[in-house]
Order: structure tokens, then sequence, then C-alpha cells
């Protein structure tokens, strides 16, 4: 879906002495198939942002368009484009609540009015999306699953609503790696089938050879947005971001700076840009004289 943001405000308990402005002046726009991560420190406003585009809370300020419709307007138009919006709010494993896994999941498209039958060949098929098996976890209660599977299992009711846009919020927040790495597979294949995607997240690190863009905020407002090759160079520079950017490509960077030779900052000569250890070594070798690594 495509989403247009122009000069967007939002402030909560507007209008009372307990206002408090947490976005202003946000232009941002996302293309229909687009992987984008917001980014910032806490108190930045990404849930503020996400929560107004799921449409669950009205702009204060400026407007914000999904697929060339005013998100929280009324009627049954924009409502129609809110349903092709899926959202796994923050720690979505609190709010299982069905007896058995295959019961919450099926619950979404039960709620949007398709049959049993389709509902749950729907979230089977989401069930597996997420790399659980239907026959396996579906009967298990969920409080009995791992943290990390119930993370998926999370995911998984959401994606049985099949969204055109998905929003997520920290969605790897307390997993272990090995479940973060899982959880990035996952949303790395919903991209790759032209779901359009923003996650929220304060890694931007794990992000960066798998997202389009990054919209950077501080303080409510936009501090970089782009792709890593617009971002990256801006957050290098300042600290607080730069501690946020892989120990890799902090490294090359330290080299650079130190006149080592290893290139344009993280980016190579083809213009990708340095993020794993494979890399690094290659350029590293490269600078020290042509050899290539085993
Ligand atoms: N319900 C609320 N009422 C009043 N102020 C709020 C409310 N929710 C958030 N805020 C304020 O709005 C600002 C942005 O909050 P928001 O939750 O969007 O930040 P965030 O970037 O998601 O932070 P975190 O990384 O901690 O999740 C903060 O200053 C916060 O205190
Ligand atoms: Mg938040």
């Amino acid at each position: 879906m495509r989403i247009r943001v122009k000069d967007l405000g939002y402030v909560y308990d507007h209008g009372t002495p307990m206002a408090a402005q947490a976005l202003s002046g946000i232009d941002w726009e996302v293309r229909p198939g687009e992987f984008w991560v917001v980014s910032g420190p806490s108190g930045s406003g990404k849930t503020t942002l996400s929560l107004l585009l799921a449409g669950l809370l009205p702009p204060t300020s400026g407007s914000l368009q999904v697929d060339g419709v005013e998100i929280s307007g009324r009627g049954s138009v924009a409502e129609g484009v809110r349903r092709r919006i899926g959202v796994v709010f923050q720690f979505p494993e609190h709010q299982l609540f069905a007896g058995s896994v295959m019961e919450d999941v099926v619950f979404g498209p039960r709620s949007h009015g398709l049959p049993a039958r389709e509902s749950e060949a729907r979230a089977e098929e989401a069930l597996r999306m997420v790399g659980l098996d239907p026959s396996a976890v579906g009967p298990r209660i969920p409080r009995e699953l791992s943290g990390g599977q119930r993370r998926l299992a999370a995911v998984a009711g959401i994606l049985a609503l099949r969204p055109s846009l998905l929003i997520l919020d920290e969605p790897t927040a307390g997993l272990d790696h090995p479940a973060r790495v899982r959880l990035l597979e996952i949303l790395a294949g919903l991209h790759r089938e032209g779901i359009t995607i923003v996650a929220v997240s304060h890694r931007i690190g794990d992000f960066l050879s798998l997202a389009d863009g990054f919209l950077c905020l501080e303080k409510g407002r936009i501090f970089a947005s782009g792709d890593s090759r617009q971002v990256v160079p801006a957050l290098a520079v300042t600290p607080g971001w730069r501690d946020g950017l892989p120990d890799v490509v902090r490294l090359m960077l330290s080299l650079e700076e130190r006149g080592f030779g290893v290139g344009d900052g993280v980016w190579a000569p083809e213009g990708n840009g340095v993020w794993t250890p494979e890399e690094a070594a290659e350029r590293i070798l490269t600078a020290l004289g042509g050899r290539s690594s085993p």
C-alpha cells in the first residue's frame, strides 16, 4: 500500500494542561511493497506514529493517507483501507487469549466475517508462514509455548488477515538471537511477497541489509530519512545513533576515520553496504594488498 504523510503532528491530551507533543512536521512517503523501519530513542514517537498509521489515533495536524485515503477518516472507504492493515503491537504474545493456538489465529479472519472453513485454511497457512506446524502447534495452549513461539503465533494471527500493509511495533524486542533471526527472515519473506511493511525498532542495525528505507525519529521529529546509503552517514556522526549501528559498521567507520583506506565509509564500490563480518574481511584484505579471504 502507498503511505503519504504530510506535515503530520500528534499531541496527546490536546487542548489540556497535560498536552504533550509526540510528533511534529513528519513528511514521509512509502511506496507499495517497500519495507521501512521506524527507529529512534525511547519517547521519540515511534509507537505514536504506528498508531496513527493504523488509523487508531487521528492526527492532530497534517495528513496521513494510505492508498489515497485519509486513514483516520469515517465511512466505508476508510474502513475498507483500515481492514487491509495488520498491526502487531509490542509484546503481542500477551494478547493471545484463546484456549488453543489455532483458535487464536482463526479469530481474526472469523471476526472479519469469513466462514469457518476458510478461516481455518488461512490460519493454517499463516502458521506455516511463521514456521509453526499447524498440526503440532495448533492444538496447544498458547501459554505453554516458548516466548519466541508465542510471538510467532501472535504474528500468524495478524497474517491470517492477509494484510496488504503490515505494521509491527518492536517485533524483535525481548527475543533471543535465534528467535530474532527467525523473525527477521519471516519479515524478509513477506517483503519478497510484496507486502508493504513498517517495522518499529530501536535496533536499526538488524534491518540494514533488509529494509528499503529508514525513518529515524528524535523527539517527535525526523532526524534522518531514506535508504541505508542516505541515513547511515548521518547516524555515523551522531553519538547516540552511531552506538546503535552494528559492530561491523562501526569498525569500518573507525578504520576509515583513522586513514586505513578501507574505502568510502561502509560502502563497497559496487554500491553495497558492508554489513557482515565476511564483507568487512573482504574489504580489509583488499585494502591490505589485493588478497581475498579464504
Ligand atoms: N497515552 C499517552 N498520553 C500522554 N503522552 C503519551 C502517551 N503515549 C505516549 N506519550 C508521549 O508521547 C511521546 C512519544 O511516545 P511514544 O510511545 O510514541 O514513543 P516511542 O518512540 O514508541 O518510545 P519507546 O521506544 O519507549 O516505545 C513521549 O513523550 C510519551 O511520553
Ligand atoms: Mg514505543
